[in-house]
């Protein structure tokens, strides 16, 4: 086992990089697990699973990231009568990873949290750096708090299980964290599609310890987003609103951050801010790994007519979190590692959407 730590204003967090798919023990105050519909069967084949532990099993997908789902753990948690000190255990993906330290969270002001990531969205992103949430309404995250958890655990095994297009989605994050911290992870990128595609197990564990090390080197600085942890949502804006127009679910979250990057490539150089060959080469690279990069992902297609489409992604990042002083602000790149968050005229957006 290899173990890396970082440390937050809210205290450490040791992130623990292990073969196989291992359970913390839960301490003598208690615990519950949290998994979703496809982590459940992984969860009780792990080394250290407890059947004794109280267990929430939530339905997996984006869409059941809700207030409900927060409340029915809640109330496990209430019914099995966990302290302060008992500790609050999530199985899975970024969406229970997210879920489990919201509740962990509001549970008598603080539950103890350890994160089991089983997906490499959750591994590269999502787990590490304590922001926590669920959607509401149309507006994805909208509602949640920074808790990181004590302890992190990403077992580069469970990657192997995952369905094809959440492997995909994850190494959206991956290529993100690349483009914006780390040009020798965006190099391993482009030199090894295919050992990345054919899941090679010692380079997931490079490439996922590149990630969480670049990540908690921001969150160190900037836990709480007033500054610099604002570059982690390069794409995001173009993603969420496509996440939402598209309706929760229909469109896994990095296959829409990956457009949200072609779009903000593109946005980037018509504004005359990012480098022309850089914007080329990076566009390439998404297509190779099969991400779309047209002005109108053809998962929109279906909803509305072409032309109505510029305007109701506009609409949905006027509605994003992310704006402050109710202005969206954009993370644009002049080329690698060489980042900066703008406003911009809503002309030049609506121009990189049709
Ligand atoms: N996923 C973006 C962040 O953690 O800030």
């Amino acid at each position: 086992m290899d173990t890396f730590t970082f440390t937050l204003q809210t205290g450490t967090v040791d992130v623990l990089f292990t073969r196989s798919i291992t359970i913390p023990a839960v301490p003598p105050s208690g615990g519950i697990y949290v998994a979703d519909s496809n982590t459940v069967e992984l969860l009780k084949t792990a080394e250290g699973f407890d059947p004794s532990v109280p267990l929430v099993v939530v339905p997996a997908g984006e869409e059941h990231k809700t207030l409900a789902n927060i409340e029915l753990i809640l109330e496990k948690a209430i019914e099995s009568a966990l302290a302060r000190d008992s500790l609050f255990i999530g199985f899975g993906g970024g969406v229970i990873t997210d879920m489990t330290a919201f509740a962990a969270s509001l549970y008598m002001r603080g539950a103890k949290l350890e994160l089991v990531a089983t997906s490499l969205l959750a591994m590269a992103d999502a787990a590490v750096g304590g922001k926590t949430g669920v959607d509401f309404k149309k507006y994805k995250n909208c509602i949640g708090s920074f808790y990181p958890a004590q302890r992190i655990h990403m077992p580069i095994e469970a990657l192997l299980t995952l369905p094809k297009n959440e492997y995909r989605s994850g190494l959206a994050e991956v290529l993100k964290t690349a483009l914006l911290y780390a040009p020798k992870l965006y190099q391993i990128m482009c030199d090894k599609k295919e050992e990345i595609l054919n899941r090679d197990p010692e380079l997931l564990t490079e490439i996922v310890k590149r990630c969480v090390q670049a990540k908690a080197r921001v969150v160190e600085r900037d836990l709480y987003e007033k500054g610099e942890r604002m570059y982690l949502n390069l794409g995001h804006t173009f993603g969420h609103a496509l996440e939402s127009v598209a309706g929760f679910g229909a469109i896994a979250h990095g296959d829409a951050v990956a457009w949200g990057i072609s779009r903000a490539l593109e946005l980037g150089c018509r504004l005359h801010i990012t480098d022309s060959d850089y914007r080329n080469e990076v566009i390439t690279v998404l297509s190779e790994y099969g991400w779309e990069t047209t002005a109108i992902h053809s998962v929109l297609h279906s909803t509305m007519k072409a032309d109505q489409i510029p305007v109701a992604l506009l609409h949905a990042m006027k509605n994003d979190k992310k704006k402050r002083d109710g202005v969206v602000r954009f993370v644009l790149q002049r080329e690698i590692n060489s980042t900066l968050v703008t406003e911009v005229p809503d002309e030049e957006v609506l121009a990189v959407l049709r």
